[in-house]
């Protein structure tokens, strides 16, 4: 039988980064400063000049990017926050954390993004219900794809709200020539391994082009500090990024355009491969647009036969998301609209093996796996 294929293979690409990689951890181990130290200053100068943002403050994780940037938005009680149905449940986890309402609002179907029109009913429901204010937008980049800006930052602009882009999974994709990270009021991101620029462990970053809010963002990091280490002018957190994690990606920062490409590459012709068959929906990206590709999601009408049949030939899947936050057991108290295409996907979508290193004939044996076990092959 032929040898598993690796869901997201990270040795592949440790491997390629070779001694450089290893002598930027040693460096970052002997040069004693392991929190915050230089390595972590020259990582934000990195990541701001790729993204074409002014400012990037980095932080412990995805998650607390978020939270730091709400928290410096003066976001809490009575504020309505809209975010996607269809996400990983940090983006709504933050809402509450900071004591405001998640409102859900519903996807596109064809690009898992966050739905113009839904947001507009969800602002609009929100108004009439007259108990909440609207205040903030967060899209996300979901499976890699920037969302729909084109249409999402009129809405946004017209309801005078902010837009706080999670770009958790599509850090570097490209809207219109304009990088994700540039896009919105402010920007997060997260390096957690699995990610398309991942770290060894847990990392993330806000992103802004407005001075004073960097300013926010840098003291809330760090306890509310002011000008000294020991002056508290606010409430903040603790989420400082580790040096090691941040050499770490400074290393891998130098080949990530490359495997940007790399993946884009491997979705096309994925989806030259599985279009052949109309019982499977490949992932559609907008026009003008360069998806990271954090995910290769497919929708199939038999999601549980294709998992087996696949994991019988060694080639793993995955279901990002099975349940959509709008009817989690933690969140379905929230008033939202409808969300009819969130859970309807919720129950057809399945991930395959994708990553920038996954080979011809390895992505030859997944394609075929698939179109036999739908019936096309
Ligand atoms: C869309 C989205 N937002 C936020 C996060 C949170 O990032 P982290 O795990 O680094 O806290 C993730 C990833 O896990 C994510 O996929």
């Amino acid at each position: 039988m032929a040898a598993d294929i690796a869901f997201i293979d990270l040795q592949t690409q440790r491997k390629r980064l070779g001694e450089p990689l290893n002598l930027a951890i040693l460096r970052a181990v002997e040069g004693g400063q392991w929190i915050m130290g230089p390595q972590v200053a020259e990582l934000e100068r990195k990541l701001a000049a790729f993204a074409g943002v002014k400012h990037c403050i980095a932080c412990a994780n995805g998650t607390d990017a978020l939270v730091i940037v709400l928290r410096a938005w003066g976001i809490g009680p009575g504020d309505a926050v809209f975010v996607p149905a269809f996400t990983f449940a940090a983006t709504a986890e933050v809402v509450a954390l900071v004591g405001a309402t998640p409102v859900f609002v519903d996807v596109l179907a064809d690009t898992y993004n966050m739905a113009p029109t839904s947001l507009e009913t969800a602002i609009a429901m929100v108004r009439r219900e007259g108990k909440l204010t609207p205040r903030v937008v967060i899209p996300v980049d979901l499976f890699g794809q920037p969302a729909d800006y084109r249409t999402l930052e009129p809405v946004v602009k017209r309801a005078g709200l902010k837009m706080l882009c999670d770009t958790a999974q599509g850090f570097g994709a490209v809207l219109d020539g304009r990088r994700t990270g540039a896009i919105g009021d402010a920007a997060t991101t997260s390096f957690f391994p699995a990610k398309p620029l991942g770290c060894f462990g847990d990392g993330g970053a806000t992103f802004t082009d407005e001075d004073e809010l960097a300013d926010l963002l840098r003291s809330i990091r760090v306890h509310g500090q002011g000008s000294d280490k020991y002056e508290n002018v606010r409430i903040g957190v603790n989420s400082r990024l580790d040096t090691i994690q941040a050499a770490i990606l400074l290393e891998k920062l130098k080949i990530f355009p490359d495997e940007i490409e790399k993946r884009d590459a491997i979705a096309r012709r994925y989806n030259a491969g599985l279009e052949q068959s109309n019982r499977i929906v490949v992932p559609r990206v907008i026009a003008g647009a360069l998806s990271t590709w954090a995910q290769y999601t497919i929708q199939v009408p038999d999601r549980a036969k294709l998992q087996s049949d696949l994991k019988s030939k060694g080639i793993p899947t995955a279901v990002y998301y099975p349940i959509p936050l709008s009817l989690q057991k933690g969140y379905r108290h929230y008033a939202s609209p409808p969300t009819p295409v969130s859970e309807a996907i919720c129950t057809t979508v399945v991930s395959l093996p994708m990553h920038p290193y996954l080979e011809a004939d390895a992505q030859d044996r997944i394609i075929e796996a698939v179109l036999t076990s739908v019936g096309a092959g």
